[in-house]
């Protein structure tokens, strides 16, 4: 199968009352563990793309490399989003690229400018048939930004969730209700009785939760029974990524958990040696 709208993906998620991981790829190694693990267990899989991955990778290398998988499992939806796009500028350019799904993040600015920089957006995307996500409310990045957080202050408010999503034509919104990114510090308590609202306010679009790595069973569940049909994974699986990396190195005391961390310094090692190698060879 060639790569599957997110909306698919999304509404069949809502349909049959399960969950569908999205989860951050910026490497060939990280590409084919999630499509192994997709194909497996036969599960639909969201491959997302950060704006730090696309500076890590190139581009159409990329896109290419996620074309091949999504040929090569032919029984597995997959999609192409771009996870927290930065700018109409981004998102335009992944869009001509061919990815199927973006995410604008204006969630640090005023609702006004949020609804207004989404609905340009969603004016580009939606005649190219590639669906949109926002995000309203703030999920916070535990460890980069302030430890003291007033949760009241960033959740998601379910009228304003309603407004974005008339005022925008948004496919999907990212909420906020105590979650964060990484492993650090969430709401100790997820604020359900939010998402009820939420949902209550949105009951035909889909709901997406970021930072969704320590996210496990129970918490899962009443999630997806709240209206929540994907989950954003990132540092679990860069967590996994590292930690195996470090085993093999042996070094038990590894803190390293970024993939880019390693493989960055490698690659430009290995340009660096090919260099040499073609320097040593050209004899005239
Ligand atoms: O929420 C952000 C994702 O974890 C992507 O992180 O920008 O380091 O690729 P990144
Ligand atoms: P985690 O790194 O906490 O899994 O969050 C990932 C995410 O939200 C990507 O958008
Ligand atoms: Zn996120």
């Amino acid at each position: 199968m060639s790569l599957v709208p997110m909306r698919q993906i999304l509404d069949e998620a809502e349909k049959g009352d399960y969950g569908v991981g999205a989860y951050n790829v910026n490497n060939m190694e990280q590409l084919q563990a999630i499509m192994w693990a997709a194909d497996e267990t036969k599960s639909p899989v969201i491959l997302q793309v950060s704006k730090t991955a696309l500076k890590y990778t190139d581009k159409k290398l990329l896109v290419a490399m996620v074309n091949v998988v999504a040929d090569t499992y032919k029984d597995i939806p997959v999609s192409l989003h771009l996870d927290h796009g930065p700018s109409l500028e981004l998102v335009k350019e992944v869009i001509d690229l061919g990815f199927t799904s973006v995410m604008i993040d204006a969630s640090r600015m005023t609702l006004e400018e949020n609804i207004a920089i989404t609905k340009e957006v969603v004016e580009y995307a939606h005649p190219k048939g590639v669906a949109v996500q926002a995000e309203l409310g703030k999920v916070p990045y535990l460890g980069s930004e302030q430890l003291d957080i007033d949760w009241n202050e960033i959740m998601t408010d379910p009228d304003e969730a309603k407004k974005m999503v008339k005022e925008t034509g948004v496919d999907a919104l990212a909420v906020a209700i105590g979650n964060a990114h990484g492993f650090f510090r969430e709401k100790s308590e997820p604020d359900f009785n939010r998402l009820a609202k939420i949902r209550a306010k949105l009951p035909n679009t889909p709901l997406i939760l970021h930072g969704a790595s320590d996210w496990v069973n129970g918490k899962v569940v009443k999630a997806i029974e709240g209206g929540i049909c994907a989950f954003n994974i990132d540092t679990d699986t860069r967590i996994a990524f590292c930690s195996a990396i470090c085993k093999v190195a042996g070094d038990k005391h590894c803190e390293v958990n970024d993939p880019r961390k390693f493989l960055k310094v490698a690659r430009d090692d290995v340009q660096k040696a090919v260099e040499r190698k073609i320097r040593m060879f050209a004899v005239k």
